[in-house]
């Protein structure tokens, strides 16, 4: 559920009708909620409080310092995966206790940054190899101070809604084997430990099995393998007080897509919940469920362009594959609909196959309304996969008009690119009847910028 809702056949973002937002920023624009961030980060708080976790939103997934303080604000840390989103979550505020760094590349110049955060060094590394520990250790030696890591371990369970967003198979390159984690912490463990390996403490585990996770059943196969390894870890001598399950709960693409939050709490608190009033904290690292269904993607169609002989229709827009990577790379559905419509085709549910008011008994039979065209939604860009959408049945859609994908919050404005050199997008935050841009344009200039004599 999200605050982008048709009142008399006009979009609005909570308050604001899209159009007003279009006239004064332009297009293409990613418009956020402030309501609908709110509520998601809300959902995954209520439905998880008995293991009070921290959550840390994986920033990757929708990184402007705006979005991060609100949900700072609301009592998030964050979890960053470079020297570019450290920096983005300090700066809107986040306690460097309240960050997790992790990713499989950290560079020497980004462990020594995450050490130097002042008044402490960043909460937690997750660690994915035996160099990188030792990368760590040397940089916490050199620097005077002692990182607390959790080494990411790879439970070898596949989950994830395409294959290029699974993380824990065995062909992937992220985190550790068990084997791999249990001979690391033998070599680091406390009663072993040298001068350099003296400034890591290894206090944790962390996984992350995947992204669009519909079910906790992934979740049930592998903490069962990190709470076993933990014991083994606490056996060798080191105190194992955190476990951070990692991001991946899904997010509404089509209506009715994500489970609520609780499904996946309710399976996975009892497996936790003793050894959490023993003592040990949780981590999470949700992105996609914060922020997707929180951003839209405000785009006006260009052209119309209607071949009499393949019989095909295009709808070319001013957004494409560089301000939304995902249909191209992933072919992710985003359900797309103009911004204004006639009362009778407001889409009660979102799919390839909408639902409405009036055609109840015709939606059920998966038909398209009479007042659908089937069409191809194309971007600007150079590239046959420059497609946002393939054969979808939309209402009538005439140049100029202004259209809406939704659930594109996540990994959209943050996989953008200047592809064929087209100016980032701009960003606009909705809170209520108000509106902000929390991102400007770029302009031709920018693009420039970097290359200058
Ligand atoms: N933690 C780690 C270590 C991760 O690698 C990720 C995402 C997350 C947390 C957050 O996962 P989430 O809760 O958002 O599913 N670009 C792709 C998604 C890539 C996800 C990468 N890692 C997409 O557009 O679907």
């Amino acid at each position: 559920m999200d605050h982008f809702t048709y009142r008399h056949g006009t979009l609005h973002a909570e308050g604001v009708p899209l159009a007003d937002i279009a006239a004064a920023v332009g297009t293409p624009t990613y418009v956020y909620s402030t309501a609908t961030l709110t509520r998601h980060a809300t959902l995954l708080q209520d439905a998880f409080a008995p293991l009070r976790p921290l959550i840390c939103f994986a920033v990757k997934s929708c990184p402007n310092i705006h979005i991060l303080r609100h949900l700072v604000s609301l009592g998030l840390g964050m979890d960053v995966v470079s020297a570019g989103e450290l920096t983005r979550a300090l700066a809107a505020g986040c306690e460097p206790a309240n960050i997790v760094f992790a990713g499989v590349g950290k560079a020497r110049a980004e462990i020594d940054l995450a050490l130097s955060t002042r008044p402490a060094p960043v909460g937690q590394f997750n660690v994915e190899s035996a160099q990188e520990l030792e990368a760590i250790a040397a940089s916490a030696s050199a620097l005077g101070v002692t990182a607390r890591v959790a080494l990411r371990v790879n439970p070898m369970v596949a989950a994830g809604g395409h294959v290029h967003i699974q993380t824990a198979t065995p062909t992937s390159k992220f985190g550790l084997s068990i084997d791999q984690a249990r001979a690391l912490a033998r070599a680091y463990s406390p009663n072993h430990a040298d001068h350099t390996a003296g400034h890591v403490r290894i206090a944790g585990l962390h996984m992350h099995l995947g992204s669009s996770i519909v079910t906790p059943q992934p979740y049930l196969l592998a903490i069962p393998r990190l709470l076993a390894l933990a014991d083994e870890l606490a056996d060798m001598g080191h105190t194992i007080d955190t476990l951070d399950l990692g991001g991946g709960f899904g997010a509404d693409y089509n209506t009715g897509d994500a489970p609520a939050p609780t499904a996946f709490a309710h399976a996975i608190i009892p497996l936790l919940q003793a050894r959490v009033n023993a003592g040990l904290k949780v981590v999470i690292e949700p992105g996609r469920f914060i922020a997707a269904n929180a951003g839209i993607l405000l785009t006006r169609v260009l052209y119309v362009k209607h071949d009499q002989g393949t019989g095909r229709t295009f709808i070319v827009c001013d957004a494409g594959m560089n301000t939304l990577l995902r249909p191209a790379l992933y072919d992710a559905f985003h359900f797309l609909w103009p911004a204004r419509v006639p009362p009778e085709l407001v889409p009660l549910t979102r799919g390839h196959t909408p639902t409405f008011a009036s055609t109840t008994a015709q939606s059920l039979a998966h038909a398209p309304h009479p007042q659908l065209t089937t069409v191809d939604v194309v971007g600007p860009i150079c590239e046959s996969a420059d497609v946002l959408a393939k054969a979808r049945p939309l209402p009538p859609i005439a140049q100029g008009d202004l259209l809406s994908l939704f659930a594109a919050g996540a990994y959209g404005m943050s996989m953008a690119s200047r592809y064929n050199s087209h100016p980032l997008p701009a960003e606009v935050l909705v809170n209520d009847r108000a509106f902000t841009t929390i991102r400007r344009r770029e302009t031709l200039d920018d693009l420039l910028a970097h290359e200058r004599d």
